[in-house]
């Protein structure tokens, strides 16, 4: 957590009440950037007693912890809203007249991505996206139409489904305070929930391209946000969150073909060629692609929210370039600059990152508020020596990104942006998810999730010509339980244009023989699914195995955290893990929490202070259905599951977390 020396300097950096709310993470990494700090590494000093692998609908956190419930999916959080009663999803209140409406009151459905901004000593803003709808968990009959093949019919017969879907997505700020524990304030003037349906400013070099803008207007605006993953802080105290699967929300995407200009927009996304995941386009046409072929472009972006201002409405940040983001982890570079750190959560996509053109001013935060407008975006190229360069992805700065080459503008490049990183030669990597920074070394860490395709050979596909095969960068095929990359910038600068590189762990169960003390030197070959590697450790009993690394944070003394989505060892469920990144501890991954049934655990935020860990619980009981759930978590009995935001403590103030 926070040292006091790291406090000090920041308060010397940062003397602005705001500003000094931050993370601990971007606290320590304003230090790492401006006053050149680096802690040698330390004995570890997390000792908690690990947490056994389960299979248990409960959140199980390591003895002298405690896990408390913070909101649930269906809190209400104004003065006038009504509270979910989750003992009537199984009877269809979903689809009521007026539930919709009283859920654009509530704490919306499946949190996943958080921010935790100060207000006092006691009181806390805390900023969640809502990533998707679960429909089998929310409307009786939804699992029986899907296996009979009748969505379509389904929601056109019900369309308040949609309705209710287009609230429960979005975003969430909702204040918190402390007294023995977290709690929420209904009512508070700060709450807020973005859906669906709220306008959003479209703001950068893409707010005047041509299909996203055809009638050339001073401030257009998009409708929404959702399929929100990760998300992030900045040091100017905002909230960014990153719209991952968006292609899950539109239907016919056959139909942009009749436009070439619409057709290389879609191409390298891979919109759905007919029906979507939730059949939106059966009751609302601004969903479907053969009504309003460009609608989709509006989404695929970095949003941004201040939330102490709620008046002010989002902005859609397209500098930052679109496609599937997972997350924004935003530092400083040495020289003052914003760098967001960006994944782009599909099999064989790249890593980004973005590099303001002005530094951030700490002493007023108003000046930093289009700071992301303006600036370069890169995407990352590694070498299999160990290299690794940041390509700018800037309209005219290389001959493929040009009017000559199909690129008529910037606004062109971060539209078609996966199509523009192609053509620089980025490396495709194993589904990019989140990323966090070690605010003691500035290292960059990197979730790469999972890619069952990995050395398919070479195929076309989405327009491009891709060669699957695996690198040192992505050595296993198949890759089922993902690994973690770790980046050593040029000078610990994240504004750097170079870096190195090396895997960190390859996940999986850690067992005997395929537990690797080290990384063969042609390791560009394949190793098999089942190799792991947890960064050097050597001892299988001292490891708690995981697989598919999804969110990350850190702790102040450098200790990795991490969150899992799916297919764990042992068909257990997912959880949260730690490990130390430096010293003789590196690798050791302990873990810390065990999940409920069906969940994935999201989050992974420390709130200022460092006392208090929040994660998200999203989707528990997955697999069942509204009037069958396979999960109780948290209300217990016979009600339904609730994605839900839990902070975790220790039970004794004076032990520092983590010990
Ligand atoms: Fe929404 Fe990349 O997990
Ligand atoms: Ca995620
Ligand atoms: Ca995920």
């Amino acid at each position: 957590m926070d040292s006091p020396t790291l406090q000090a300097l920041l308060t010397r950096r940062f003397n602005r009440r705001r500003l000094l709310g931050g993370s601990v993470e971007l606290a320590a990494l304003t230090l790492v950037a401006s006053a050149g700090y680096r802690q040698t590494s330390a004995a570890s000093q997390i000792r908690f007693p690990r947490v056994a692998a389960s299979k248990s609908d409960a959140v199980i956190v390591p003895d002298g912890y405690r896990a408390d419930v913070v909101l649930r999916w269906g809190d209400p959080l104004f003065a006038n809203s009504t509270a979910l009663d989750p003992r009537a999803v199984a009877e269809g209140a979903l689809l009521a007249p007026g539930a919709a409406a009283a859920q654009e009151g509530q704490f919306g459905y499946n949190c996943d991505g958080i921010g935790l901004f100060t207000l006092d000593e006691q009181r806390c803003l805390l900023c969640v996206n809502h990533e998707f709808p679960t429909a089998a968990l929310l409307f009786p009959g939804w699992v029986e139409a899907r296996e009979a093949r009748m969505l379509g019919a389904f929601v056109r017969d019900q369309p308040s489904a949609v309705a209710y879907m287009q609230a429960a997505v979005g975003l969430s700020v909702v204040e918190l305070e402390r007294d023995s524990r977290w709690r929420y304030r209904a009512g508070s003037r700060y709450n807020r929930r973005v859906t669906a349906r709220t306008a959003i400013e479209i703001s950068g070099p893409a707010r005047a391209h041509p299909l996203l803008n055809p009638r050339g207007i001073a401030a257009p605006q998009a409708l929404g946000t959702f399929g929100n993953c990760a998300a992030g802080s900045t040091p100017w105290m905002t909230y960014l969150t990153a719209e991952e699967n968006v292609d899950d929300y539109f239907g016919n995407g056959a139909a942009p073909k009749v436009d070439a200009a619409l057709e290389l927009a879609h191409r390298r996304f891979g919109f759905r060629q007919r029906d979507s995941a939730y059949r939106w386009e059966y009751a609302d046409a601004r969903f479907d692609s053969a009504v309003n072929p460009a609608e989709s472009l509006k989404f695929g972006w970095i949003v941004e929210l201040d939330p102490f201002a709620p008046e002010r409405a989002p902005k859609k940040r397209t500098a930052l370039g679109r496609f599937k983001h997972e997350g924004a982890t935003t530092v400083l570079a040495a020289d003052g600059r914003a760098v967001v750190y960006m994944g782009d959560d599909q099999q064989f996509e790249y890593f980004y990152k973005f590099v303001s053109r002005a530094r951030v001013d700490s002493d007023r935060p108003e000046a930093n508020r289009d700071l992301l407008d303006d600036g370069t975006l890169y995407v990352a190229r590694l070498f299999d020596d160990g290299r690794g360069e940041w390509l700018p992805l800037v309209h005219g700065a290389h001959p493929e990104l040009t009017a000559e080459r199909g690129f008529a503008s910037q606004a062109d490049v971060v539209l078609r942006c996966r199509e523009a990183a192609d053509r620089l030669g980025a490396t495709p990597l194993d589904r990019p998810e989140d990323v966090a920074v070690n605010p003691q070394s500035g290292n960059v860490y990197l979730s790469c999730t999972q890619n069952l395709n990995r050395d398919g050979g070479v195929v076309a596909v989405g327009g491009r010509t891709l060669d699957t095969r695996t690198d040192r960068a992505s050595p296993r095929a198949p890759n089922v339980s993902g690994h973690i990359l770790e980046f050593i910038e040029r000078g610990a600068d994240a504004g750097a244009t170079s870096f190195r590189w090396e895997i960190f762990v390859l996940a999986g169960a850690p067992n005997g023989t395929q537990l690797l003390a080290a990384l063969p030197p042609d390791h560009a070959t394949s190793l098999a699914a089942e190799v792991t590697y947890y960064g050097g450790a050597t001892d299988s009993e001292r490891l708690s195995g995981f697989a598919n690394p999804d969110n990350l944070g850190f702790d102040g003394d450098g200790n990795l955290w991490i969150v899992t989505d799916g297919n764990q060892p042992g068909d257990n469920n997912d959880g949260c893990f730690v490990c130390p990144t430096e010293g003789p501890e590196r690798g050791h991954v302990r873990q810390f929490m065990s999940g409920p049934v069906g969940a994935e655990i999201c989050g992974c935020e420390f709130a200022p202070g460092g006392a208090s860990l929040f994660l998200t619980i999203m989707h528990p009981g997955e697999a069942g259905s509204a009037t069958s759930p396979q999960s109780h978590w948290p209300d217990g009995g016979e009600m339904a599951p609730r994605p839900s935001v839990v902070a975790i403590e220790t039970t004794d103030p004076t032990r520092k977390f983590g010990s």
